[in-house]
């Protein structure tokens, strides 16, 4: 089997559904549950023998140890991260405590594992480590995208924990000999997206009729990519990533926000226009803008497209798409989020704990 952390969040549960629906082979998914962990992402998995779910943290050593020895994965992928850009501005400690320190723990107990391993598997296995395009800082208008040689710059507190956890997991292969790969992804957008980040903020706001707050003046450039194509390009890198190596993997899809709300904006006055007829886009409020807030990410995908075979499935008007039409299609899954009910899971299941 495979050990997936951080399986119940965004790009975590989309992965571990997508990897059920296309391989017999087990996954061991180890989440805290976090504000960000939802287990009704994984509700049809429920009665699935495939899928085991454990409660924890990345940062319990002594649950890794146990879950390694009695689990025995073949590899390792590690989602588990506080993501959140905001949430780092206004608490940096849990990102530290997650991602650097949780991630440090991690690598320990993976290492003592895999050292103990017998020769075959020891040879076979793999620890991928899921990263952003953040930590390389933030480009000028002009400047070419990131390649995996761009010097790490990371500018808030949340890229500068993953860049940390980036350093570990290299080193940790350098030193050891851990066999590893790292990937570099950008935004990713699609279904089952909590609605803290631009793009499901904004559908979902648009059909409460609340602003939609564009940060400054809204011409910041972020690269998009459909969630299931992240989902891809990990599977890949799993299956044929060089040990030691890094992947940047992006949509090769540059957009300023204000068009990517904008965009949102037509879909819904397509899909389900307002009762007045006005343009959702009449709801857009320019706000404060983020602190120390990122001009543009633009990622070179060159690398894996020419080794791994890997390109984006979707463009962002078919990916853009579904995604609205999935939010559409689930309005109580988007209610259980913002209300909080998807959380009663935790309490219920953990009651006597
Ligand atoms: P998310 O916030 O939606 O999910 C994170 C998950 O990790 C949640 O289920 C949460 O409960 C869990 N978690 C948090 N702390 C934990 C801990 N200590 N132990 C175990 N589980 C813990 O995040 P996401 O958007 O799905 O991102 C997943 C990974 O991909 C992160 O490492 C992130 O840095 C990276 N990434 C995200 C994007 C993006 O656009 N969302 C892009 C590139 C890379
Ligand atoms: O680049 C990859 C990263 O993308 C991931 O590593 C992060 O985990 C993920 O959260 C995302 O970070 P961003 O900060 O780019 O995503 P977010 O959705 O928070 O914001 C996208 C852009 O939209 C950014 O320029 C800030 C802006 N924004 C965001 C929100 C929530 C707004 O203008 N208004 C908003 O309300």
């Amino acid at each position: 089997m495979i050990l997936v952390t951080g399986g119940a969040g965004f790009i975590g549960s989309n992965f571990v559904l997508d990897w059920l629906a296309q391989s017999a082979e087990p996954v061991l998914n180890l989440d805290d549950l976090t504000y960000a962990g939802n287990m009704q992402n994984l509700a049809s998995l429920q009665a699935d023998p495939r899928h085991v779910f454990v409660k924890g943290s990345i940062a319990d050593g002594e649950l890794l140890t146990k879950l390694l020895a009695q689990h025995q994965p073949r590899a390792v992928l590690n989602f588990a991260a506080e993501s959140h850009v905001d949430r780092s501005i206004h608490g940096p400690e849990a990102f530290i405590q997650t991602n650097v320190v949780g991630t440090f723990k991690l690598l320990e107990a993976v290492r003592h594992y895999w050292a103990a391993l017998p020769l075959e598997a020891k040879q076979t296995f793999k620890f991928l480590h899921v990263s952003t395009d953040e930590v390389y800082g933030s480009l000028s208008k002009d400047a070419p995208a990131f390649t995996e040689q761009h010097a790490y710059e990371p500018n808030s507190p949340y890229s500068a924990s993953k860049a940390a956890s980036d350093h570990l997991v290299r080193a940790y292969h350098h030193t050891y000999g851990l066999p590893v790969v790292t990937t570099n992804c950008s935004n990713n957008y699609g279904p089952l997206h909590f609605p803290e980040k631009l793009i499901p903020l904004m559908i979902v706001n648009a059909l409460a009729g609340k602003p939609l707050p564009v940060y400054g003046d809204g011409m910041q450039v972020r690269d998009w990519l459909y969630v299931k194509d992240h989902c891809s390009a990990l599977r890949r890198v799993l299956e044929a990533g060089r040990l030691g190596e890094t992947y940047n993997v992006g949509g090769w899809n540059e957009m300023p926000n204000i068009s990517i709300v904008n965009t949102v904006c037509n879909l819904l006055d397509e899909l389900r226009p307002r009762a007045d007829g006005k343009p959702y886009a009449s709801q857009i409020s320019y706000v404060t803008d983020r602190p120390g807030h990122d001009r543009r990410y633009a990622i070179d995908a060159s690398k894996i497209e020419r080794e791994l075979g890997w390109k984006p499935a979707e463009t962002f008007a078919t990916g853009i798409r579904k995604t609205v039409a999935w939010y559409l299609a689930n309005p109580e899954w988007v209610s259980h989020v913002q209300s909080g009910t998807y959380r009663e899971w935790v309490q219920t299941q953990y009651a006597a704990a």
